[in-house]
């Protein structure tokens, strides 16, 4: 009987500490995506038009908490159709399609815009 609970606690135990590990790896894959994404924003020459944290082009154009405005799914369709937002979002007049991106580069873009949460703070 005891060894039995003995058991179930281990085994409960390393599912834990199996999950755990997963989301430490998760983290980690999400923070090295954002910073691919941060590499790809600056490539693309984003900041001829957007202004993020004090600095690139037109403010009224500013990227600053985008992250808290827009869902994941909102900025993949602002990157790849810009022109064809619909709803209470304007289109993005003039602003390149992204689609071109190979597959990684724009994951990572996305997960970059979308971790701008905070006023200024790029992070
Ligand atoms: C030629 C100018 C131009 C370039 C280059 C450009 N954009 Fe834009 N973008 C715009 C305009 C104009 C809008 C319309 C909304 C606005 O006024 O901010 C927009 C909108 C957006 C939005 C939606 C903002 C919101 O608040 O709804 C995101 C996100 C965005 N751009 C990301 C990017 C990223 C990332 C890049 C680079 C890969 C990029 N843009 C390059 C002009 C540009």
């Amino acid at each position: 009987m005891t060894q039995t609970a003995a058991l179930v606690v281990a085994v409960i135990l390393i599912a834990v500490g199996a999950a755990l590990g997963q989301t430490r790896a998760d983290l980690q894959t999400d923070q090295t995506k954002i910073k691919q994404g941060a590499s790809v924003y600056a490539r693309e020459g984003c900041a001829k038009c957007h202004f993020l944290a004090g600095k690139g082009g037109n403010s009224s154009h500013s990227l600053d908490g985008v992250g808290t405005k827009l869902s994941v799914e909102q900025i993949r369709v602002v990157l790849l159709t810009p022109e064809a937002r619909g709803g209470h979002q304007k289109p993005a007049k003039g602003m390149p399609a992204y689609g071109k991106l190979s597959q990684t580069d724009f994951n990572a873009l996305v997960a970059y815009v979308s971790s701008l949460k905070t006023l200024g703070m790029p992070r």
